[in-house]
């Protein structure tokens, strides 16, 4: 101890200094409250010690120094009224003859009967009392002195402010960790919706490729899902405890996004008024999603392309690089080999980003998956309102169904999160949806080939299941009719059919 900490008797300043600045890099408790006791009873040259904090009107005993458990049971007796004293009254306490001292309740134990000295400071933090540092020495020792307690009452200044730190550090890493488990559980797989093939396809490749560092790429339109994909895979991966950092690429000024991304350094360009730590840095150990990869200039590509080859990054403006352990992620919601083909993306980058290929479905493609994306929302907004959950009405669900919903899974979102607002009742009927009403037959935002689909299966239906006669109320060959229930795998499943 004395090695590390100068000598109080020789520079009392310097002690507190050196003392202050090594209590204050330790940020756990517990360590922490061992640490305080070994410098206060080696620098007054105590022979034992004990701290306690005071929790709830009581003090407990938190730390001790060269005491058994036993004599820690019979000074914290003996000496409580001193404790209460130094505590409640907030005033130090030294004594040179224990057993005369009227403040010590007097004792029998021979433990206590051999005290010379005893001292006891306040940890107090402003007004707020924490606890108390209690030292002694047996009879065979030097006795402490004034500027003993002196030295004692500055030292549990600094003890009180480095234990208020480190309760407040502690209280903060608790909530971080709950925080973490919340964003956990949000992006735990089962927060993303779907039971259809499509959608069973992408949770087959995300197991796969989930525990891996394994670069993928996600194609989908917009809202369907990329970037929950993406903070999924990150979350249940081994880099969850590692930054997620996104960036959109879209829209972005070059130079902005690449300082964004490499950081700068100070004077690169006008602005630049300091050094710039960039977002792969702060990524590094976890995962960087790339959103509107597309999108990016020719300079960044290339700047990408030797983070994923090398793992290395320069800041704007710097000669220094860097090394960088991100696992990228990148989306877009074009054809990147089509991009590619006409020349406006490098192609080994594209071949570096597309390792795996995630294809997000567009959600009309997967109909089926609207009552229970519906269910889910539904749930998730009154849970997050605490008002009562509503249903949809029949009709509701059976246009939401129809339409085509150019906006995928978020237009699906924000509509019944709409609707909510706008249904007076408990059923959210039709007209809250606000979207285009598709009625069956009417065109809505249908391809050609639909409605044609649409009214052969109408007719059909009308007529039985004989297709002649459908053929001839649509005025179309048998032939063509046997073609087109062909082509929608419906031909052999009929079994109402006509002999024709
Ligand atoms: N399969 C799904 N299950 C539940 N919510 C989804 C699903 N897909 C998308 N969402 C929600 O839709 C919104 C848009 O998703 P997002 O991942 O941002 O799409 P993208 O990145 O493809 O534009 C988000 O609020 C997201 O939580
Ligand atoms: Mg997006």
């Amino acid at each position: 101890m004395n090695n590390i900490i100068t000598s109080f008797s020789k520079n009392p300043f310097r002690a507190l200094t050196e003392i202050a600045q090594s209590i204050n890099s330790i940020k756990e408790i517990e360590p922490l409250l061992t640490k305080v006791m070994d410098i206060a009873v080696e620098t007054v040259a105590a022979e034992r010690g004990f701290l306690v904090l005071t929790e709830d009107g009581e003090f407990h005993l938190k730390a001790a120094r060269n005491m058994s458990r036993e004599s820690i049971a019979d000074i914290t007796e003996a000496s409580s009224s001193i404790i209460k004293t130094a505590i409640e009254q907030n005033e130090p306490i030294l004594t040179h003859d224990a057993q005369a001292d009227p403040r010590f309740s007097g004792s029998e134990s021979v433990i206590f009967q051999q005290i010379s000295s005893a001292a006891c400071v306040p940890l107090k933090y402003g007004d707020q009392p924490l606890g108390a540092i209690y030292l002694d020495s047996r009879l065979d020792r030097e006795m402490f002195n004034e500027e003993t307690l002196e030295f004692l009452l500055a030292f549990a200044d600094q003890a009180a402010i480095a234990i208020e730190n480190a309760h407040l550090f502690e209280h903060l890493r608790e909530e971080n960790l709950q925080l973490q488990s919340e964003v956990q559980r949000i992006y735990a797989f089962d927060e993303i919706i779907g039971k259809s093939a499509k959608m069973q396809e992408v949770f087959e490749i995300m197991t796969r490729v989930m525990s891996s560092n394994i670069t993928v790429l996600l194609e989908g339109e917009s809202g369907t899902g990329k970037e929950l994909v993406a903070r999924a895979l990150h979350y249940n991966g081994h880099r969850k405890n590692k930054p997620f950092v996104a960036q959109f690429c879209g829209n972005l000024a070059e130079s902005l996004l690449e300082s964004e991304l490499f950081g700068h350094k100070k004077g690169s360009f006008t602005g630049a008024i300091c050094d710039k730590k960039g977002l792969f840095e702060y990524a590094d150990g976890g995962t960087f999603f790339l959103d509107e990869i597309s999108e990016i200039s020719p300079q960044i590509q290339a700047k990408l392309l030797r983070v994923l080859q090398d793992g290395e990054i320069r800041r704007v403006g710097d000669t220094e690089t860097r090394r960088v352990d991100v696992r990228i992620v990148s989306a877009t919601n074009r054809n990147l080999r089509e991009e590619v083909k006409n020349g406006l993306f490098r192609e080994d980058l594209y071949y570096r980003l597309n390792v795996i290929q995630i294809k997000m479905p567009l959600l009309h493609e997967r109909h089926g998956d609207i009552p229970l994306l519906t269910r889910f929302f539904l749930k998730k907004f009154a849970h997050k309102s605490g008002e009562k959950l509503k249903k949809l009405s029949r009709e509701s669900l059976r246009a939401m169904e129809r339409y085509h919903w150019p906006g995928n899974v978020r237009e699906l979102e924000n509509c019944l999160e709409r609707a909510i607002v706008l249904s007076t009742g408990e059923e959210i009927q039709q007209e809250d949806l606000l979207i285009p009403k598709t009625e069956e037959g009417e065109s809505g935002r249908k391809t050609l080939k639909e409605i044609e689909k649409e009214v052969v299966l109408k007719i059909l239906e009308e007529e039985g299941g004989n297709k002649t006669r459908t053929a001839e109320v649509l005025g179309v060959s048998l032939r063509w009719l046997h073609y087109k229930l062909n082509e929608w795998n419906i031909a052999g499943k009929k079994n109402r059919t006509s002999a024709g």
